[in-house]
């Protein structure tokens, strides 16, 4: 059996979206994931792209003193931060690990019966979200339905659309394409980008349904 190394998966993607560095770390926490006898939480994968959400937020120069009373001319976060996940069948105790430093926020989506369309059916957010930084945490992105009316939730609370940074563990392409043209200001950041959608909706290769695999 060859050495595994680190793949050469680069998928084309619009401007705005970027995927993680395929490290093998990386692609062994996807394997642990995706494989269908495991159980397991994502929650180092969403750290990592916690991580790397960071990094595109704007910083101004800070100046301190170290313990050598020398000056170190740095840098410190301009804005504040929140992070919100997306719930569906109880996604919220995953993503609590990443972003419970407060507020931890919530938004509750689920399919509307009627319609088949997104709904809206909770939104736990700080009366002064318009002021910050988001985070928006949604697992996986197939079509973008949920991510979109989420997104729509954070616009609709005066929250800026270049303020907004889509952390998503597994993306469809087609879910990318739909939420970077809709809303091309924001910054979408995936760990890994799959093949396409079945015709029920799920993400190929995948991992299931990511509600029922990981909260039962
Ligand atoms: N949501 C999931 O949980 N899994 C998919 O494959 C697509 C959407």
């Amino acid at each position: 059996m060859s050495t595994p190394t680190i793949s050469t998966h680069r998928p084309s993607l619009p401007d705005g979206a970027m995927v993680l560095p395929p490290t093998l770390q990386l692609q062994a926490l996807l394997t642990i994931i995706r494989d269908e006898k495991t159980q397991r939480t994502s929650d180092r994968i969403i750290r990592l792209l916690v991580e790397e959400g960071l990094n595109h937020l704007p910083v101004v120069p800070k100046t301190v003193k170290t313990p050598v009373g020398a000056d170190y001319e740095g840098v410190s976060f301009q804005g504040r931060i929140c992070g919100v996940s997306i719930m569906r069948a109880g996604l919220r105790d995953c993503c609590r690990s990443a972003t419970e430093q407060p507020p931890y926020l919530q938004i509750l989506i689920q399919r509307d019966e009627e319609t088949v369309q997104p709904k809206l059916f909770y939104a736990k957010l700080p009366d002064d979200i318009s002021e910050r930084y988001v985070l928006l945490l949604d697992p996986m992105l197939a079509t973008g339905g949920s991510c979109m009316k989420a997104i729509e939730v954070l616009l609709s609370h005066g929250v800026k659309e270049e303020r907004i940074i889509f952390l998503n563990l597994i993306a469809a392409p087609e879910g990318i394409h739909n939420v970077c043209s809709k809303f091309p200001k924001l910054r979408l950041i995936t760990a890994w980008v799959d093949q396409g959608l079945d015709n029920h909706s799920y993400i190929i290769p995948g991992l299931g349904d990511f509600g029922d695999r990981y909260f039962l």
